[in-house]
């Protein structure tokens, strides 16, 4: 059982004249998988490692189950903390080093050997307790470090980029592994990443942060699909969310955003929003999966269609990637389709106006979520 509360956090480093977190409230459920996301440099080890106590709090106040932990050691806090580098003892075996936390706490031997078995037989690395860790695979390298994590119950796992060092079929492998083993150990998970895809496909919530700031805290479907501002829009999804100049105009009572002589409806659902804008410059925004190729027929009213020029197609098995220039703005469109789209060639773009999205030019905010 464990939940995590920051209230109004502070995080200075250097006697108080580098501040790299502001200001920092959030909750994290128990039982609950939250990954914290952002560019590198952002604040996320450096929250993590409060969470853990292997930092002090400069302010506010941190909670875990409730208790306030700004003065208790990491030793007193029972939770476990997994690093990208493993953080493994190389002279001993594997054995050893899921044993050495349980033997230090005078756990009686029998005991210690169950639930280094116990782990073990989880992670699939029983044939390999003898050897030393200079002798595994980075990936079973980091199964022995979450092992060594799971032997002592802790309340808490915190992981560190624990997959960056591995290649990317690997990554992919362990990252089904670790949702899988908090499925199966029932307890709060918190995890670092600057990968949007990992934090994407193991969370349970994501909180996104820029400069020691969440700019939004939700599920990942939610992130994606109704983004607070052109951060979290252009964080979440790959290739990344595309942003277009445009004017909000009204003709009658239909609202339209025109770009570079394009007109594109507003749905009406959105135009409420977007009413006080009229005859102002806004941000919008289209993710790449959300253009397609308009290969004739009608064009639905709440759809519009540009001609752009391919500047680059990029084939990638089932879909091409679309670059395109609208104004003198470089877009992405991400076209499933067996034709071969040339570089260089004319195509026609549909963009489904019901999945843009709008922001505000000032502020960056989303517009309508204000
Ligand atoms: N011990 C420290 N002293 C001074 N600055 C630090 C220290 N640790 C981290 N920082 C700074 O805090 C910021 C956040 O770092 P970090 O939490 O490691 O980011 P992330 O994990 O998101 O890449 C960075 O600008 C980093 O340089
Ligand atoms: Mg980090």
């Amino acid at each position: 059982m464990a939940s995590i509360k920051f209230k109004n956090v502070i995080k200075s480093f250097d006697d108080g004249k580098v501040t790299v977190i502001p200001d920092l409230s959030f909750e994290i459920k128990d039982k609950e998988f939250v990954v914290l996301v952002g560019p590198s440099g952002c604040g996320k080890s450096t929250t993590l490692r409060m969470i853990a106590g292997l930092e002090d709090v400069s302010g506010g106040e941190l909670y875990i189950d409730d208790k306030k932990v700004n003065n208790i050691a990491p030793k007193d806090r029972d939770i476990a903390m997994v690093f990208q580098s493993y953080a493994l003892y190389p002279h001993m075996s594997v054995y050893k080093n899921m044993a050495f936390a349980l033997k230090l706490r005078k756990m009686p031997k029998k005991e210690i050997d169950e639930k280094v078995r116990w782990a073990a037989s989880i992670l699939n690395i029983e044939p390999y307790l003898d050897r030393r860790p200079g002798a595994l695979s980075g990936g079973q390298r980091q199964r022995v470090a979450l092992g060594r994590a799971m032997v002592r119950n802790p309340k808490v796992f915190l992981l560190d980029e624990p997959l960056s060092n591995l290649d990317a079929k690997l990554r992919t492998e362990m990252r089904s592994q670790i949702t899988m083993l908090h499925k199966r150990l029932q307890t709060t998970f918190v995890y670092v990443t600057h990968d949007q895809t990992e934090a994407m496909t193991m969370a349970d919530r994501i909180a996104v942060m820029d400069k020691g700031v969440i700019r939004q805290y939700d599920t990942p479907q939610k992130l994606y699909s109704e983004p607070a501002d052109m951060f979290v829009a252009g964080f979440i999804g790959s290739p990344r969310m595309n942003f277009i100049d445009c004017t909000v105009i009204r003709k009658g009572k239909i609202f339209y955003v025109e770009f570079s002589g394009e007109m594109m409806r507003i749905p009406s659902a959105k135009a409420k929003n977007l009413a006080s804008y009229e005859n102002r410059r806004v941000i919008l925004g289209i993710r790449p999966e959300h253009i397609t190729e308009h290969t004739g027929g009608e064009i639905a009213e709440e759809n519009c269609v540009i001609t752009a020029k391919a500047e680059i197609a990029e084939m990638t098995g089932g879909e091409v990637n679309v670059y395109f220039d609208v104004g003198s703005r470089r877009c992405i469109a991400r076209i499933r389709t067996d034709r071969k789209i040339a570089s260089g060639e004319t195509v026609r773009l549909l963009f489904d106006c019901n999945t843009a999205h709008f922001f505000d030019k000032d502020t960056s905010k989303a517009i309508g979520t204000v």
